[in-house]
């Protein structure tokens, strides 16, 4: 039978990348916070970033989500079917409008808003009406904000939190605020989804929720993830490459059961101790 997938380049296939860095630097005074990292993040997969502490990951994320602009390098998203877009340099709102959306290693809600209005911010960055709209509220905005609660009410249902829809989100226990969180990035409709340590203070029970989380998006939505976390046994069961850094500079990329046993990630890691 004739394969009718378009070619790659066109719609894109799984494992292509869809995000890329060549020789992200980036410097802070004195210090190499990262050095010449070369990264791609495949299309439809889970990739993850791990290190020791303080070896680089956040400040990664915060030079590709345009909160810190890279000394050197490039960063570049593969759009399926579009011309790639060169992120470096643009501004964090233009960056997640062209589909990188991310979480904080620090939870950063709108804790007394509720968990629809966390929800609903998130969806805002793919709304049409400007201030006009937003001001005198005409027929299309209206119609624009319905289907906006719509379909971020549809997300709540779909991630297991319509029943807290109404909720303060401070009120949420952590587990549920760090899910939040993911989902309010989802809303965006991202194609590349960035979760800074997810796992991050939860207990056993919740970090498996978040696997189940996390596999479940990566089933269900056309996104691809790029996961920074230091909870080996998530990485190692979700991800189908790992890079590995140390003090700002790739030491090993692989799969799973490669980095896994390599020499240079198990002396970066041991040196921590
Ligand atoms: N804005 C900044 N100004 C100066 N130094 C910074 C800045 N942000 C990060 N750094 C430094 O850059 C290095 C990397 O920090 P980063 O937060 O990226 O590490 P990390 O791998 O995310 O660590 P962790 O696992 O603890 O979250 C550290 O030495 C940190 O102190
Ligand atoms: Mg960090």
């Amino acid at each position: 039978m004739a394969d009718l997938r378009p070619a790659a380049g066109q719609a894109g296939h799984a494992g292509d990348p869809v995000l890329q860095t060549r020789g992200l630097s980036m410097v802070f005074g004195g210090l190499e916070a990262l050095n010449n990292v070369d990264l791609e993040v495949g299309r439809d997969t889970i990739t993850a970033l791990i290190g020791p502490n303080g070896s680089g990951k956040t400040t990664f994320f915060n030079c590709i989500t345009g909160i810190y602009r890279p000394t050197r390098g490039q960063v570049t998203l593969f759009p399926a079917g579009l011309p790639a877009i060169g992120l470096k340099g643009l501004a964090p709102d233009v960056i997640t409008h062209h589909g990188l959306a991310r979480t904080f290693q620090n939870i950063r809600l709108f804790n007394n808003l509720t968990v629809l209005e966390n929800v609903l911010i998130g969806r805002h960055t793919r709304m049409k009406a400007g201030l006009w709209g937003a001001l005198f509220r005409d027929r299309a905005t209206r119609r624009e904000e319905r289907e906006a609660i719509g379909h971020s009410f549809e997300l709540l249902v779909s991630y297991g939190l319509d029943h807290m829809a109404n909720e303060l989100a401070k009120n949420l226990p952590y587990g549920d605020q760090r899910r939040l969180e993911i989902v309010r990035a989802l809303a965006t409709e991202p194609r590349v989804l960035l979760l800074d340590e997810p796992a991050a203070g939860l207990n056993i029970g919740e970090t498996s929720s978040l696997r189940d989380l996390i596999t479940s998006i990566r089933e269900r939505e056309r996104v691809s993830i790029l996961l920074i976390e230091h909870d080996m046994s998530l990485v190692m069961s979700v991800s189908r490459k790992i890079y590995v850094i140390d003090y700002g500079r790739l030491i090993a990329q692989g799969p799973p059961d490669e980095i896994r046993r390599d020499p240079k990630v198990i002396k970066a890691y041991l040196g921590e101790e």
